[in-house]
Protein backbone atom coordinates (compact mmCIF):
# COMPACT_ATOMS: atom_id res chain seq x y z
CA UNK A 1 0.00 0.00 0.00
CA UNK A 2 1.20 3.53 -0.95
CA UNK A 3 2.07 5.71 2.18
CA UNK A 4 -0.88 7.81 3.92
CA UNK A 5 0.49 11.18 1.98
CA UNK A 6 0.95 10.07 -1.47
CA UNK A 7 -1.14 10.93 -4.68
CA UNK A 8 -2.54 8.09 -6.38
CA UNK A 9 -3.89 7.95 -9.85
CA UNK A 10 -7.01 6.88 -10.36
CA UNK A 11 -9.78 5.71 -13.19
CA UNK A 12 -13.24 6.11 -13.78
CA UNK A 13 -15.22 3.46 -15.62
CA UNK A 14 -18.43 4.79 -16.91
CA UNK A 15 -18.07 8.13 -16.49
CA UNK A 16 -20.57 9.21 -19.01
CA UNK A 17 -23.09 7.92 -16.26
CA UNK A 18 -24.37 9.67 -13.40
CA UNK A 19 -22.33 7.63 -10.41
CA UNK A 20 -19.53 7.61 -12.87
CA UNK A 21 -19.80 11.81 -12.98
CA UNK A 22 -20.67 12.38 -9.80
CA UNK A 23 -17.58 10.53 -8.34
CA UNK A 24 -15.51 12.50 -10.50
CA UNK A 25 -16.81 15.38 -9.65
CA UNK A 26 -15.40 14.34 -6.35
CA UNK A 27 -12.37 13.00 -7.45
CA UNK A 28 -11.01 15.79 -9.35
CA UNK A 29 -11.89 18.36 -6.02
CA UNK A 30 -9.29 15.36 -3.79
CA UNK A 31 -6.40 16.78 -2.41
CA UNK A 32 -4.59 13.45 -2.94
CA UNK A 33 -6.24 11.91 -6.59
CA UNK A 34 -4.85 12.66 -9.97
CA UNK A 35 -7.61 11.28 -11.72
CA UNK A 36 -5.72 9.79 -15.42
CA UNK A 37 -8.71 8.26 -17.08
CA UNK A 38 -12.37 7.99 -17.94
CA UNK A 39 -14.04 5.37 -19.85
CA UNK A 40 -17.74 5.41 -21.40
CA UNK A 41 -19.37 3.06 -24.25
CA UNK A 42 -21.54 4.72 -26.56
CA UNK A 43 -20.35 7.87 -25.63
CA UNK A 44 -16.58 7.18 -26.02
CA UNK A 45 -14.54 9.31 -27.75
CA UNK A 46 -16.43 12.70 -26.59
CA UNK A 47 -15.15 14.90 -23.86
CA UNK A 48 -16.29 14.76 -20.55
CA UNK A 49 -16.85 17.98 -20.43
CA UNK A 50 -18.78 18.20 -23.93
CA UNK A 51 -21.62 15.64 -22.10
CA UNK A 52 -21.46 17.39 -19.03
CA UNK A 53 -20.78 21.09 -19.12
CA UNK A 54 -20.29 21.46 -15.26
CA UNK A 55 -16.95 19.94 -16.27
CA UNK A 56 -15.71 22.61 -18.29
CA UNK A 57 -12.64 23.80 -17.29
CA UNK A 58 -12.04 21.35 -14.68
CA UNK A 59 -10.97 18.83 -16.70
CA UNK A 60 -10.23 17.99 -20.26
CA UNK A 61 -10.63 14.48 -20.26
CA UNK A 62 -11.73 12.27 -23.23
CA UNK A 63 -13.79 9.09 -22.44
CA UNK A 64 -11.96 6.50 -23.67
CA UNK A 65 -13.05 2.20 -24.29
CA UNK A 66 -9.86 1.28 -22.22
CA UNK A 67 -7.72 2.91 -20.26
CA UNK A 68 -3.88 2.85 -18.80
CA UNK A 69 -3.88 0.97 -15.16
CA UNK A 70 -3.47 3.18 -12.45
CA UNK A 71 -3.64 2.66 -8.29
CA UNK A 72 -7.18 2.69 -8.15
CA UNK A 73 -10.56 1.82 -10.52
CA UNK A 74 -13.85 3.09 -9.69
CA UNK A 75 -16.49 0.59 -11.72
CA UNK A 76 -19.43 3.06 -12.40
CA UNK A 77 -21.07 -0.02 -15.09
CA UNK A 78 -24.29 -1.82 -14.96
CA UNK A 79 -24.44 -4.71 -13.14
CA UNK A 80 -22.86 -7.45 -14.93
CA UNK A 81 -20.05 -5.24 -16.31
CA UNK A 82 -18.03 -4.33 -13.39
CA UNK A 83 -17.67 -8.09 -12.81
CA UNK A 84 -16.29 -8.83 -16.26
CA UNK A 85 -13.34 -6.13 -15.93
CA UNK A 86 -12.51 -6.35 -12.37
CA UNK A 87 -10.50 -9.83 -12.58
CA UNK A 88 -8.20 -8.04 -15.23
CA UNK A 89 -7.49 -5.32 -13.14
CA UNK A 90 -4.43 -4.05 -11.09
CA UNK A 91 -4.51 -1.91 -7.84
CA UNK A 92 -7.62 -1.24 -5.78
CA UNK A 93 -11.07 -1.45 -7.22
CA UNK A 94 -13.99 0.02 -5.93
CA UNK A 95 -17.19 -1.26 -7.49
CA UNK A 96 -20.22 1.17 -7.37
CA UNK A 97 -22.70 -1.81 -8.76
CA UNK A 98 -24.41 -4.90 -6.90
CA UNK A 99 -22.03 -7.20 -8.44
CA UNK A 100 -19.75 -7.99 -5.82
CA UNK A 101 -21.65 -7.07 -2.14
CA UNK A 102 -23.79 -10.17 -1.60
CA UNK A 103 -22.56 -13.79 -0.78
CA UNK A 104 -24.22 -16.58 -2.46
CA UNK A 105 -26.50 -17.72 -2.64
CA UNK A 106 -28.00 -14.22 -1.90
CA UNK A 107 -26.31 -12.39 -4.92
CA UNK A 108 -27.96 -15.16 -7.74
CA UNK A 109 -31.35 -14.46 -5.97
CA UNK A 110 -30.90 -11.01 -6.35
CA UNK A 111 -28.86 -10.51 -9.42
CA UNK A 112 -29.38 -13.85 -11.65
CA UNK A 113 -26.01 -14.63 -12.32
CA UNK A 114 -23.04 -16.28 -9.79
CA UNK A 115 -20.87 -13.96 -7.81
CA UNK A 116 -16.80 -13.98 -8.47
CA UNK A 117 -14.90 -14.99 -5.00
CA UNK A 118 -12.35 -12.15 -4.58
CA UNK A 119 -12.02 -11.14 -1.31
CA UNK A 120 -14.58 -8.47 -1.85
CA UNK A 121 -14.85 -5.83 1.33
CA UNK A 122 -18.37 -4.25 2.00
CA UNK A 123 -17.66 -0.90 1.71
CA UNK A 124 -19.85 0.93 4.47
CA UNK A 125 -17.58 2.88 6.26
CA UNK A 126 -19.65 2.80 9.29
CA UNK A 127 -18.79 -0.80 9.59
CA UNK A 128 -15.16 -0.11 10.77
CA UNK A 129 -12.50 1.68 9.24
CA UNK A 130 -9.77 -0.33 9.98
CA UNK A 131 -10.96 -3.06 7.82
CA UNK A 132 -10.91 -1.01 4.79
CA UNK A 133 -7.23 -0.40 5.11
CA UNK A 134 -5.08 -1.52 2.62
CA UNK A 135 -8.24 -3.22 0.65
CA UNK A 136 -7.79 -4.45 -2.98
CA UNK A 137 -12.04 -4.52 -4.08
CA UNK A 138 -14.15 -2.98 -2.08
CA UNK A 139 -18.26 -3.46 -2.88
CA UNK A 140 -19.65 0.04 -2.40
CA UNK A 141 -23.17 -0.28 -0.95
CA UNK A 142 -26.45 0.17 -2.79
CA UNK A 143 -28.12 3.41 -2.40
CA UNK A 144 -31.11 2.38 -0.93
CA UNK A 145 -28.94 -0.13 1.50
CA UNK A 146 -26.94 2.81 2.52
CA UNK A 147 -30.06 4.11 3.95
CA UNK A 148 -31.27 1.67 5.42
CA UNK A 149 -28.44 0.01 6.80
CA UNK A 150 -27.65 3.75 8.47
CA UNK A 151 -31.15 3.97 10.34
CA UNK A 152 -30.90 0.33 11.58
CA UNK A 153 -27.69 0.03 12.68
CA UNK A 154 -27.24 1.54 15.93
CA UNK A 155 -30.34 -0.82 16.75
CA UNK A 156 -28.26 -3.72 15.85
CA UNK A 157 -28.78 -6.75 17.77
CA UNK A 158 -31.99 -5.05 19.13
CA UNK A 159 -34.46 -5.25 15.96
CA UNK A 160 -37.71 -6.75 16.03
CA UNK A 161 -38.07 -9.69 14.43
CA UNK A 162 -39.61 -8.02 11.16
CA UNK A 163 -38.55 -4.65 10.42
CA UNK A 164 -40.73 -2.92 7.91
CA UNK A 165 -39.35 0.45 5.81
CA UNK A 166 -40.84 3.19 3.37
CA UNK A 167 -38.14 4.58 0.81
CA UNK A 168 -38.53 6.96 -1.69
CA UNK A 169 -36.13 7.75 -4.43
CA UNK A 170 -35.38 9.88 -7.24
CA UNK A 171 -35.09 9.25 -11.21
CA UNK A 172 -31.41 9.30 -11.03
CA UNK A 173 -31.76 6.15 -9.43
CA UNK A 174 -32.55 4.28 -12.38
CA UNK A 175 -29.36 5.62 -14.41
CA UNK A 176 -29.24 7.94 -17.49
CA UNK A 177 -30.65 5.75 -19.65
CA UNK A 178 -34.74 5.80 -20.04
CA UNK A 179 -37.14 3.17 -19.84
CA UNK A 180 -41.63 3.32 -19.94
CA UNK A 181 -40.98 3.42 -16.37
CA UNK A 182 -38.07 5.69 -15.77
CA UNK A 183 -38.70 8.26 -17.97
CA UNK A 184 -39.36 11.80 -17.00
CA UNK A 185 -43.86 11.93 -17.96
CA UNK A 186 -43.78 8.42 -16.20
CA UNK A 187 -42.26 9.86 -13.05
CA UNK A 188 -43.31 13.22 -13.41
CA UNK A 189 -46.33 14.39 -10.78
CA UNK A 190 -46.54 10.38 -9.74
CA UNK A 191 -45.38 8.28 -6.89
CA UNK A 192 -45.25 4.49 -8.15
CA UNK A 193 -44.35 1.75 -5.54
CA UNK A 194 -42.41 -0.76 -7.02
CA UNK A 195 -40.13 -4.51 -6.00
CA UNK A 196 -42.59 -4.55 -3.29
CA UNK A 197 -40.99 -6.67 -0.75
CA UNK A 198 -38.45 -8.01 -3.25
CA UNK A 199 -35.71 -5.12 -3.44
CA UNK A 200 -32.57 -6.19 -4.41
CA UNK A 201 -30.83 -4.37 -1.21
CA UNK A 202 -32.28 -5.83 1.45
CA UNK A 203 -30.13 -8.49 1.52
CA UNK A 204 -27.06 -6.20 1.79
CA UNK A 205 -29.29 -4.34 4.67
CA UNK A 206 -29.92 -7.53 6.92
CA UNK A 207 -26.26 -8.63 6.64
CA UNK A 208 -24.72 -4.98 7.37
CA UNK A 209 -26.96 -5.13 10.47
CA UNK A 210 -26.39 -8.43 11.77
CA UNK A 211 -28.93 -10.71 10.24
CA UNK A 212 -31.50 -12.24 12.66
CA UNK A 213 -34.39 -9.56 11.55
CA UNK A 214 -36.28 -9.80 8.23
CA UNK A 215 -36.67 -6.56 6.46
CA UNK A 216 -40.00 -5.59 4.99
CA UNK A 217 -39.11 -3.30 2.46
CA UNK A 218 -41.23 -0.61 0.26
CA UNK A 219 -39.71 1.28 -2.22
CA UNK A 220 -41.32 3.87 -4.33
CA UNK A 221 -40.22 6.07 -7.34
CA UNK A 222 -40.68 9.88 -6.57
CA UNK A 223 -40.97 12.92 -8.55
CA UNK A 224 -37.75 13.79 -7.70
CA UNK A 225 -34.17 14.08 -9.45
CA UNK A 226 -32.11 13.29 -6.71
CA UNK A 227 -32.10 11.93 -3.15
CA UNK A 228 -33.95 9.15 -0.81
CA UNK A 229 -36.06 9.64 2.20
CA UNK A 230 -36.37 5.84 3.73
CA UNK A 231 -39.25 5.87 7.23
CA UNK A 232 -38.86 3.57 9.47
CA UNK A 233 -41.02 2.88 12.84
CA UNK A 234 -39.73 0.42 15.49
CA UNK A 235 -41.51 -0.49 18.35
CA UNK A 236 -40.42 0.10 21.98
CA UNK A 237 -39.06 -2.89 23.72
CA UNK A 238 -37.93 -3.82 27.86
CA UNK A 239 -34.82 -1.59 27.45
CA UNK A 240 -36.25 0.77 25.71
CA UNK A 241 -35.78 1.38 22.03
CA UNK A 242 -34.47 3.78 19.97
CA UNK A 243 -33.64 7.38 20.84
CA UNK A 244 -31.86 10.48 19.64
CA UNK A 245 -29.52 10.34 22.30
CA UNK A 246 -28.36 6.68 21.26
CA UNK A 247 -28.76 7.71 17.75
CA UNK A 248 -26.42 10.73 18.27
CA UNK A 249 -24.02 8.38 20.27
CA UNK A 250 -23.78 5.73 18.09
CA UNK A 251 -22.63 8.44 15.14
CA UNK A 252 -21.00 10.58 17.27
CA UNK A 253 -17.68 12.11 15.44
CA UNK A 254 -18.74 10.97 12.26
CA UNK A 255 -18.44 13.50 9.73
CA UNK A 256 -20.80 11.72 6.96
CA UNK A 257 -23.66 11.53 9.71
CA UNK A 258 -25.96 14.21 11.05
CA UNK A 259 -28.32 13.20 13.72
CA UNK A 260 -31.84 15.17 14.45
CA UNK A 261 -34.26 14.76 16.87
CA UNK A 262 -37.02 15.73 13.88
CA UNK A 263 -37.47 14.12 10.60
CA UNK A 264 -34.53 15.48 8.23
CA UNK A 265 -35.56 16.78 4.51
CA UNK A 266 -33.86 15.86 1.28
CA UNK A 267 -32.63 19.63 0.83
CA UNK A 268 -30.21 19.29 4.05
CA UNK A 269 -28.48 16.45 1.94
CA UNK A 270 -28.82 16.57 -1.99
CA UNK A 271 -25.47 17.52 -3.35
CA UNK A 272 -23.89 16.10 -0.14
CA UNK A 273 -21.70 13.44 0.91
CA UNK A 274 -23.47 13.31 4.61
CA UNK A 275 -26.41 11.63 5.39
CA UNK A 276 -29.18 12.61 7.65
CA UNK A 277 -30.84 10.42 10.31
CA UNK A 278 -33.93 12.14 12.33
CA UNK A 279 -35.19 9.99 15.40
CA UNK A 280 -38.86 10.99 16.47
CA UNK A 281 -39.86 9.68 20.29
CA UNK A 282 -43.07 8.39 20.21
CA UNK A 283 -44.90 6.43 23.43
CA UNK A 284 -43.71 3.53 25.45
CA UNK A 285 -40.03 3.60 23.51
CA UNK A 286 -41.56 3.47 20.34
CA UNK A 287 -39.95 5.93 17.30
CA UNK A 288 -39.90 6.48 13.56
CA UNK A 289 -36.18 6.80 12.48
CA UNK A 290 -35.58 8.82 8.87
CA UNK A 291 -32.62 8.55 6.65
CA UNK A 292 -32.45 11.29 3.89
CA UNK A 293 -29.16 10.73 1.33
CA UNK A 294 -28.54 11.86 -1.64
CA UNK A 295 -28.53 8.42 -3.87
CA UNK A 296 -25.75 9.96 -5.86
CA UNK A 297 -23.14 11.03 -3.28
CA UNK A 298 -23.86 8.89 0.08
CA UNK A 299 -25.73 6.89 -1.81
CA UNK A 300 -22.94 6.69 -4.43
CA UNK A 301 -19.62 8.87 -6.11
CA UNK A 302 -19.02 10.64 -2.44
CA UNK A 303 -19.43 7.31 -0.42
CA UNK A 304 -16.53 5.43 -2.99
CA UNK A 305 -14.88 8.22 -2.09
CA UNK A 306 -15.04 7.63 1.34
CA UNK A 307 -14.03 4.31 0.76
CA UNK A 308 -10.98 5.16 -1.20
CA UNK A 309 -10.08 7.48 1.69
CA UNK A 310 -10.56 4.23 4.52
CA UNK A 311 -8.36 2.18 1.89
CA UNK A 312 -5.43 4.37 1.66
CA UNK A 313 -5.53 5.53 5.54
CA UNK A 314 -6.89 8.76 5.14
CA UNK A 315 -9.68 11.17 7.33
CA UNK A 316 -12.81 9.24 5.83
CA UNK A 317 -13.99 12.72 4.92
CA UNK A 318 -10.96 14.30 3.24
CA UNK A 319 -12.34 15.59 -0.30
CA UNK A 320 -15.75 15.70 1.65
CA UNK A 321 -15.84 18.43 3.29
CA UNK A 322 -18.88 20.27 1.58
CA UNK A 323 -21.88 21.65 2.84
CA UNK A 324 -24.98 21.09 0.94
CA UNK A 325 -26.28 24.40 -1.50
CA UNK A 326 -28.91 26.97 -0.12
CA UNK A 327 -31.58 26.73 -0.35
N1 LIG B 1 -27.86 5.79 -9.98
C1 LIG B 1 -27.74 5.59 -8.67
O1 LIG B 1 -28.31 6.32 -7.84
C2 LIG B 1 -26.86 4.48 -8.17
C3 LIG B 1 -26.52 4.44 -6.81
C4 LIG B 1 -25.68 3.43 -6.35
C5 LIG B 1 -25.22 2.46 -7.23
N2 LIG B 1 -25.58 2.51 -8.54
C6 LIG B 1 -25.03 1.48 -9.43
O2 LIG B 1 -23.96 2.09 -10.15
C7 LIG B 1 -23.86 1.50 -11.46
C8 LIG B 1 -23.94 2.63 -12.50
O3 LIG B 1 -25.21 3.26 -12.36
P1 LIG B 1 -25.55 4.62 -13.10
O4 LIG B 1 -26.83 5.09 -12.51
O5 LIG B 1 -24.38 5.51 -13.09
O6 LIG B 1 -25.81 4.09 -14.60
P2 LIG B 1 -25.78 4.90 -15.96
O7 LIG B 1 -26.10 6.32 -15.73
O8 LIG B 1 -26.64 4.13 -16.88
O9 LIG B 1 -24.25 4.80 -16.44
C9 LIG B 1 -23.70 3.57 -16.89
C10 LIG B 1 -22.30 3.79 -17.41
O10 LIG B 1 -21.77 2.54 -17.84
C11 LIG B 1 -21.41 2.63 -19.23
N3 LIG B 1 -21.74 1.34 -19.84
C12 LIG B 1 -22.97 0.84 -20.12
N4 LIG B 1 -22.87 -0.39 -20.66
C13 LIG B 1 -21.56 -0.67 -20.74
C14 LIG B 1 -20.80 -1.78 -21.23
N5 LIG B 1 -21.41 -2.86 -21.75
N6 LIG B 1 -19.46 -1.72 -21.16
C15 LIG B 1 -18.83 -0.64 -20.65
N7 LIG B 1 -19.48 0.46 -20.18
C16 LIG B 1 -20.83 0.42 -20.22
C17 LIG B 1 -22.23 3.76 -19.79
O11 LIG B 1 -21.59 4.28 -20.94
P3 LIG B 1 -22.43 5.05 -22.11
O12 LIG B 1 -23.14 6.18 -21.45
O13 LIG B 1 -21.38 5.53 -23.06
O14 LIG B 1 -23.35 4.04 -22.67
C18 LIG B 1 -22.23 4.73 -18.61
O15 LIG B 1 -20.99 5.42 -18.57
C19 LIG B 1 -25.03 0.52 -11.57
O16 LIG B 1 -24.56 -0.77 -11.31
C20 LIG B 1 -25.99 0.99 -10.50
O17 LIG B 1 -26.81 -0.02 -10.00
C21 LIG B 1 -26.39 3.50 -9.03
Amino acid sequence: MRSADSIVSVNVYGASGYTGAETLRWLLGHPRVRVVGATANKHAGKRLDALWPQFVGATDLVLGTEVAPADVTFLCLPHGEASKLAPGLTGTVIDLSGDHRLPEPAHSAAYGFPRATDPWIYGLPELGHERMRGATRVANPGCFATALALALLPMRGALPAVVTAVGLTGSTGSGATPTPTTHHPARAENLRPYKVLEHQHVPEVVAACGAGFALDFVPMSAPLRRGILVTVPLPGSAGGGASFENYRAFYDGNPLVRVLPTPPDLHGVLGSPRADLGVVAGPDGRAVVFCAIDNLCRGAGSQAVANLNLVMGWPVDLGLRSLPPVP
